[in-house]
């Protein structure tokens, strides 16, 4: 009954707010047609994510975990002329799909995804020297998510953004000795953040499409 209310009221508002956008709607498709799991962010939250990208002016971004490349779409389409966009993906499947989905979006110049655990790309960009960033979006797996904070803060500069998505889980993190490693790795995720002097954060708790969730965001000093 919740759920079916909260879809019903992002639909609503989406319809209402935003136009219709075939090209993120066959980016979908082709995600299922290959067999990808429905976890993209939701149209909401992905224009949320573009709104935010804006707003700070982003021209460099880094995304972790970019599954069909749906939210590095939302995020690309904000990006000057000569803004560029990396994002990080363990399964070449996935990559494969995305790579394909962000250039029949008109995006390939702009974005490179990266094949590999993020453990293993996020140093090979800080000895490349790659960074800072402007903007970096967190949604790979989530027991990895305390190690993803300290490379993004790592790979930032004063005022870079921080967002982390599935923060809270429906509830989930309420149980601090929840037996989910994912559970696990958020709550050291946001007591990391509250620990950090160098960043200042909120948590954005969002209902809608894909349940009770939430975004931590937050701005390094
Ligand atoms: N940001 C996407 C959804 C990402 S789903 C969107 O909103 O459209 C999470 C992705 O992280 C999956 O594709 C998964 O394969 C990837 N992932 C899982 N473990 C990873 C790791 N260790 N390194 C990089 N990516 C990982
Ligand atoms: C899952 C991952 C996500 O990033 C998300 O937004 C929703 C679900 C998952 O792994 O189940
Ligand atoms: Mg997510």
């Amino acid at each position: 009954m919740t759920q079916h209310l909260w879809t019903q009221l992002d639909d609503l508002v989406s319809a209402k707010t935003m136009s219709a956008d075939p090209i993120l709607e066959s980016v979908l498709l082709s995600n299922r047609v290959a067999g990808l799991p429905a976890i993209d962010v939701s149209p909401a939250q992905g224009k949320f994510l573009h709104l935010v990208a804006r707003m700070t002016a982003a021209a460099r971004i880094l995304e972790i975990g970019t599954l069909g490349g749906y939210s590095t779409i939302w995020l690309a389409r904000a990006l000057p002329d000569k803004g560029r966009l990396i994002s990080l993906e363990f399964d070449p499947h996935h990559a494969t799909v995305a790579r394909n989905n962000i250039a029949n979006a008109g995006q390939a110049e702009k974005v490179k995804v990266l094949t590999g655990a993020a453990l293993d790309t996020l140093p090979q960009l800080a000895e490349q020297g790659i960074g800072p960033f402007d903007l970096i979006f967190i949604d790979a797996d989530k027991d990895n998510m305390p190690t993803y904070l300290d490379w993004a803060v790592r790979l930032s500069r004063p005022g870079t953004v921080i967002i982390c998505d599935n923060v809270i889980r429906e509830g989930a993190i309420l149980d601090a000795g929840h037996p989910d490693p994912r559970v696990q790795g958020v709550l050291q995720t946001l007591a990391a953040i509250g620990a950090n002097p160098r960043l200042s954060a909120s948590v954005l708790q969002t209902v809608g499409a894909k349940g009770h969730d939430g975004f931590a965001i937050a701005i390094v000093d």
